[in-house]
């Protein structure tokens, strides 16, 4: 910085005042002597009109010692050097004793030349020569003045301009200096708050919107951005190549780590002790897993396989798809403990049903926060240890791990971290009821963004910020900034891959009909309607049998005619909610069946299993319609795997309001899950609905997911989180500049 200044600001004033001394010093020289020269010639006139007579009189006299005394007492004047009074004829009538022997009175100028400059032995001298006749005595005086001071008087004024322009060029460049250092950080302040608080406008009120420099930076960031975005947004075909392209283009990061609670691979034992692999029924890992392959990644989760120790090597890592590797899993163990107080208790009883508007009551205990404290740090340890580098891209999924942004920072100060919430998020008066919701929004905001499903979620986040935490919150922008943190919230909505790679093996839609019929004894004329989620409360799978029979008691018709294929995965079995979950089910599956069912036909057809995904496909290909009316969901992946299975652009999906997919598939039939008869008149309409409709309905909402598929979804996270790097390397320096003035 300094030698900016020295090189850019204070050499060229030097230089210039060089230039200037240069140019004016002998213009200023012949200045002065012009000015001395004719200084003297009015003395000497004046001189001439005082001793004009007295001289003429004592010539008359021819007193020439009392003529000499008279002149001599004139040359007193330092310098009139001499004088000396002449007859026309070129005769000495009398002259001063300093007079210079050549300057003699024959020797007298022509009239016109009286004031010229002689140069003689002892220097220069200038001659004022006048004829006169006063008192009608002719006669002429010779002055001579000396010059010797007129060097003396010029060399004192070049002293004197040189001083001048020296310090008047020191001062300058220090004005200069002081006014550009003043400016410069005047305009990283603005470009610094720019470029953390995510604005780039030009605010036309502003003062600093007239620097004409600091606009431009402003005006190019802008573009820079705008056009990143606009390559986001219209890029049509999103392709795991298209993602592998902006995590080497834009992202520029050795390293992108995925961190979850869930594995995409586990390990367990069959029956006969042999390891088999299972892909857990979970929407994040349907989301992530072909995202990181694209990125090969390293994925970091929680083992929870029965066999996951004996798959991995001696850093817990585990090559994954275990059928052709493409990247690395990192196993975390928990204990026993851990797992029941942060698996169990503060993820499923506290944060599940605080998120989720399911009716079910969240349970806070003081042991589950602790054990979900320590479980949060154990992953920000295995974070840091797996970093190869300072500043690798984290991307932290879901609620189990919302202590994460916070502790990663503290040991891996340069990562740029982003957060996916892939539950809904409250309202603010809801999520107020966690004991500990202002530690979890603090460890939270650490994070450089946060992304849910749906705008709705932003918005709800924002307004529980603002609530319990003394921030900044920018809601134009979606911004907060929280002691010169800036944390970014948008909304990414989920997707899947396009095309699922489990559709790659599944046979004709006919086949895969013929051959679940023939599997469950469902009749010919019977259409399959299916369900397929978690044993979860929030799914509405209970609900969704009541429907079926608000179906059969409003249409009697239609009994024998439709069976519901339920498959309900358990999941989190030990937790009484979800236990009474599946004893509430089974009840009423065995009820309704009870009511309805003939020799031949039974209205439900409960699959209480985890299937794997070839298996999910095959069912989302043979079904009629597919019943989605969760109570609440982040997203819902089934409703889109089941639009991307049906390439034959045939079957109907009943959508719940409440799920964020609800967002994007608009042409499905919606229906709010509560209300069970207007989700019975909505299967009702999907049985009756004409194929042509069914086929317009299923293209849009195709088109739809085959757009906005995973890959868009991980290009728009990870291209905003570029720009985060990009912010952060440009703010660096000017962050450096700050902690110098500071010290
Ligand atoms: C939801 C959560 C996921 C979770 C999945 C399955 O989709 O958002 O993070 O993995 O449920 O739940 P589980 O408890 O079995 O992981």
């Amino acid at each position: 910085m300094f030698r900016t200044l020295l090189t850019r600001f204070v050499l060229p004033v030097i230089l210039g005042s060089v230039v200037v001394s240069f140019f004016a010093l002998p213009y200023i020289d012949r200045l002065l002597a012009e000015w001395f020269r004719s200084d003297l010639e009015l003395r000497a006139q004046l001189v001439m009109q005082s001793i004009d007579e007295p001289v003429a009189e004592l010539i008359a006299r021819k007193d020439q010692t009392r003529l000499r005394a008279y002149l001599t007492k004139i040359t007193a004047d330092q310098r009139l050097l001499a004088v000396q009074v002449c007859r026309p004829d070129g005769t000495l009538i009398t002259q001063t004793e300093r007079m210079p022997p050549s300057l003699t009175c024959d020797a007298l100028p022509e009239m016109g030349r009286e004031h010229q400059i002689v140069q003689l032995a002892q220097g220069s001298v200038q001659l004022a020569d006048f004829d006169s006749a006063a008192k009608g005595v002719p006669f002429r005086v010779r002055m001579v003045h000396d010059l010797s001071f007129v060097d003396r008087r010029q060399r004192s004024a070049r002293d004197f301009l040189l001083t001048f322009l020296g310090i008047g060029a020191v001062l300058l460049a220090l004005l200069v200096v002081m006014a550009a250092w003043w400016q410069l950080r005047r305009w990283v302040d603005v470009l610094v708050g720019d470029i953390r608080g995510l604005r780039f406008r030009d605010d036309a009120r502003s003062p600093l919107s007239s620097m004409p420099v600091l606009s431009q930076v402003r005006r190019v960031l802008r573009e820079v951005e705008a056009s990143q975005r606009l390559e986001i947004d219209f890029r049509e075909n999103w392709t795991p190549q298209a993602l592998q392209k902006v995590v080497q283009d834009y992202l520029r990061a050795p390293q992108v780590m995925v961190v979850s609670n869930r594995e995409p691979y586990i390990h367990q034992f069959d029956a006969s002790h042999e390891t088999v692999v299972q892909v857990p029924a979970s929407g994040m890992v349907t989301a992530l897993e072909p995202v990181v392959r694209a990125c090969a990644g390293t994925w970091i989760a929680h083992g929870s396989g029965a066999a996951d120790r004996e798959a991995v090597d001696r850093n817990d890592h585990v090559k994954v798809p275990p059928q052709a590797p493409e990247y690395t899993l990192r196993r975390v163990w928990l204990t026993p403990q851990q797992e029941q107080g942060y698996y169990y208790g503060f993820s499923n009883e506290g944060l599940w049903p605080l998120c989720h508007l399911a009716y079910v009551r969240p349970a806070f205990r003081d042991q589950d926060w602790r054990a979900y404290g320590e479980v949060n740090a154990r992953f920000a340890q295995v974070v840091a240890q797996e970093a190869v580098n300072a500043d690798p891209v984290v991307l932290i999924q879901d609620f189990h791990l919302a202590l994460l942004p916070r502790l990663i920072r503290a040991r891996v100060p340069r990562a740029t971290i982003a957060l996916f919430w892939h539950i809904p998020w409250p309202n603010a008066e809801t999520f107020g009821v966690c004991p500990w919701k202002r530690e979890l929004l603090l460890h939270l905001l650490d994070a450089d963004i946060l992304g849910f499903h749906t705008l709705y979620h932003c918005q709800n986040f924002l307004a529980t910020v603002d609530r319990f935490v003394e921030c900044q919150i920018d809601h134009e922008q979606m911004t907060v900034t929280l002691r010169g943190h800036v944390c970014r919230v948008a909304a990414y909505p989920i997707s899947i891959e396009w095309p699922p790679r489990w559709l790659k093996q599944q046979a004709d839609v006919a086949v895969a009909r013929a051959k679940v019929r023939r599997e469950f004894q469902i009749g010919e004329g019977v259409a399959i309607g299916l369900g397929v989620e978690r044993w979860d409360f929030t799914k509405g799978i209970v609900e969704r049998f009541h429907a079926l029979e608000a179906l059969f008691d409003q249409h009697p018709k239609l009994i024998g005619r439709v069976t519901l294929l339920q498959v309900a995965a358990p999941s989190r079995s030990q937790l009484p909610a979800y236990q009474a979950l599946q004893d509430q089910t089974l009840a009423e599956a065995a009820r309704i069946n009870h009511k309805f069912a003939r020799q031949d036909w039974k209205p439900v057809v409960l699959i209480g299993e985890h299937q794997d995904p070839q298996r999910v496909f095959e069912l989302y290909r043979a079904a009629d319609f597919c019943l989605v009316n969760s109570l609440h969901d982040g997203m819902n992946l089934v409703a889109k795997e089941f639009v991307a299975a049906r390439d034959d652009e045939d079957g109907v999906l009943i959508l719940s309001t409440f799920a964020g997919a609800s967002r994007e598939l608009i042409e499905a039939l919606l229906v709010n899950p509560f209300d069970v008869s207007e989700t019975a008149a909505a299967i009702e309409m999907a049985l009756s609905m004409q194929r042509e409709e069914r086929r317009e309905r299923m293209r849009l909402m195709r088109r739809t997911v085959k757009e906005n598929n995973v890959y868009r979804w991980a290009g728009r996270l990870l291209m905003d989180l570029a720009r985060v790097r990009q912010r952060q390397a440009l703010s660096a320096p000017a962050g450096r500049l700050n902690m110098r003035r500071a010290s």
